[in-house]
């Protein structure tokens, strides 16, 4: 019997490894994490995205693929551009895609394929020149002062079947060749949609439709949705009356913030019908990515109508299809943004970050305070040296802990920190603990204490395993851990050791006491380093 018992086992066992190995990827909701599934195993994207050209660059791929295995890159993600999938109408050409894939297959990479399609970055220029040249079976938006544009209308019928019958064309390609191997995991569906230099566009059609009722599909959303609209939204909404019919001055009154209303959702109208025309032949997850709406910008100085924090939920509304929207994060205020866009269902992926040595700090926030599902610094082929570039070590820390991070993601197990001149302190109650990390050039023994100079940025995460066990990792961070029961016990470090996972397993390299730890005070990765330490705790009176 117990044998039986035993062959049963072995055969669920297998047969659930091997149904993993055959599944598409996927997004699967852990408590509150929504996690990207590859080959039946939760993946986190330690990525980065290739510059705009370079994918077009075919004798350059393998040095540049290479180096990015090099790196640590488990992900990179690669434009497809239309203008070159689709030469002439109808007949389709994927070189270039079939060169990443493969390339990416040799280095042991996924992919994630960027669709430039009918937008990058607002404009029209991948647009193929025979949709470019017949502008009339393909029309442009216009500005208020009647100016047509180098930018596909919205409103157009033909341009959306162009648009889709491309993409559609490019996932049937990616099913024929990639639905085995599992290759290319997510879908990225054009770039940094919106409307620029006006909020909206003024074509003809357009104004027709912006002078008519606002579709019940937006109103039925509002109604029922109106307890979690974001608050920009309902504030409109409510201030106008709380309507539920009226075209969209009626409902949202006059103004640009009305304009980029109409904007978002007749981008979103159009992006639905790609999407799920997309989906159908081969269904991978799709995100939209964004270019932010910084510094006080008004919609249309920034492009009005994109996948924005704060148009959430028209994008829900227009395009159901689409999984999730994403920061491109080139500004200032990167834990603000990682907030605003780890929200309400949408996971937060960074599919652009300005290229930077600081990324190696900001990366462990990322994963650690806001259950990211991936990262990926923009045009990553521009590492020199990538043993020695400082996110391949962070990215080498992280990579050690996958499985663990995502099986904490979405409970509440895990924290980040990330430290620069400005924020040098920061507290979090993880568990039974209270923590405080410091950039660890705030102790008095570190020169650059007192002597002026600037902070590097630093940063770690922070994964609770059990009541009394945690790891860390990252570089240049310090945290202590005090009591958070008010039950009279303080606390004190057991042990604390450096480790390293090999296959999974934890392995102590180093125990780390004395002057490692402030004598038994905190725990500490100095800056310019970068490990994993797992410490213990116990509690006393
Ligand atoms: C954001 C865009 O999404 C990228 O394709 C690229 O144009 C960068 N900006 C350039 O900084």
């Amino acid at each position: 019997m117990k044998k039986i018992i035993a062959i049963l086992l072995l055969y669920a066992i297998f047969a659930v490894g091997a149904q993993g190995q055959n599944q598409q990827p996927h997004l699967a909701k852990q408590g509150t994490a929504t996690q990207l599934i590859v080959d039946g195993k939760p993946f986190l994207i330690l990525g980065g995205e290739l510059g705009n050209s370079t994918a077009s660059a075919l004798a350059k791929l393998d040095t540049i693929f290479s180096a990015l295995h090099q790196a640590e890159l488990n992900t990179v993600l690669v434009p497809a551009y239309w203008e070159l999938i689709e030469p002439a109408e109808g007949k389709f050409d994927f070189t270039y895609i079939d060169a990443a894939i493969n390339k990416a297959r040799t280095y042991d990479l996924k992919v994630v394929i960027l669709w430039f399609g009918a937008w990058k970055n607002s404009m029209s220029c991948y647009a193929p020149l025979w949709i470019k040249e017949n502008y009339k079976k393909y029309p442009r938006t216009v500005t208020k002062a009647g100016q047509p544009q180098e930018i596909l209308t919205a409103f157009s019928a033909n341009n959306l079947e162009a648009d889709k019958r491309a993409f559609v064309a490019l996932m049937e390609h990616i099913h024929n060749i990639d639905a085995a191997g599992h290759t290319v995991i997510m879908m990225q569906v054009e770039n940094e949609i919106g409307m620029i230099p006006d909020a909206r566009d003024y074509c003809k059609d357009a104004d027709k439709l912006f002078n008519s009722a606002v579709p019940k599909k937006f109103i039925d959303y509002l109604i029922s949705h109106k307890s979690t609209l974001h608050p920009q939204l309902l504030n409109r909404w409510e201030s106008n009356g709380l309507r539920t019919n009226g075209i969209w001055t009626e409902i949202f009154g006059e103004g640009l913030e009305t304009d980029e209303l109409f904007t978002a959702w007749n981008y979103g109208v159009f992006v639905e019908e790609i999407v799920k025309a997309g989906k159908k032949t081969y269904s991978l997850p799709v995100y939209l990515n964004a270019a932010l709406n910084s510094r006080g910008r008004k919609p249309g100085a920034y492009p009005s109508g994109g996948p924005l924090a704060h148009l959430l939920d028209v994008w829900r509304a227009a395009a159901p299809s689409v999984d999730f929207i994403a920061p491109d994060i080139y500004d200032t205020g990167f834990a603000e943004w990682c907030a605003l866009y780890h929200t309400a269902g949408n996971p937060l992926f960074i599919p652009e970050i300005k290229f930077s040595d600081t990324n190696a700090a900001k990366v462990f926030y990322a994963f650690g305070e806001h259950d990211a599902m991936g990262f990926s610094p923009f045009s990553i082929e521009d590492i020199s040296n990538p043993q020695e570039y400082p996110l391949t070590k962070s990215y080498y820390v992280l990579s050690q802990l996958l499985p663990l991070l995502t099986a904490a993601q979405g409970k509440g197990n895990t924290c980040g920190f990330w430290f620069d001149d400005t924020n040098k302190e920061r507290t979090v109650t993880l568990g039974n603990y209270r923590l405080i990390g410091r950039h660890v050039y705030t102790y008095g023994w570190s020169p650059q204490s007192t002597d002026g100079s600037p902070f590097p940025e630093v940063g770690a995460l922070v994964i609770k395993l059990s009541d009394n066990e945690f790891l860390v990792a990252g570089t240049g961070v310090a945290i202590t851990f005090a009591n958070a029961l008010d039950n009279g016990f303080v606390t004190g470090i057991a042990s604390i050791d450096k480790v390293q996972f090999e296959d999974g397993k934890m392995i102590p390299i180093c125990r780390m006491n004395g002057d490692q730890s402030h004598q038994g005070r905190h725990l500490r990765i100095e800056a310019g380093e970068w490990n994993i330490q797992y410490i213990k705790l116990y509690n006393y009176k």
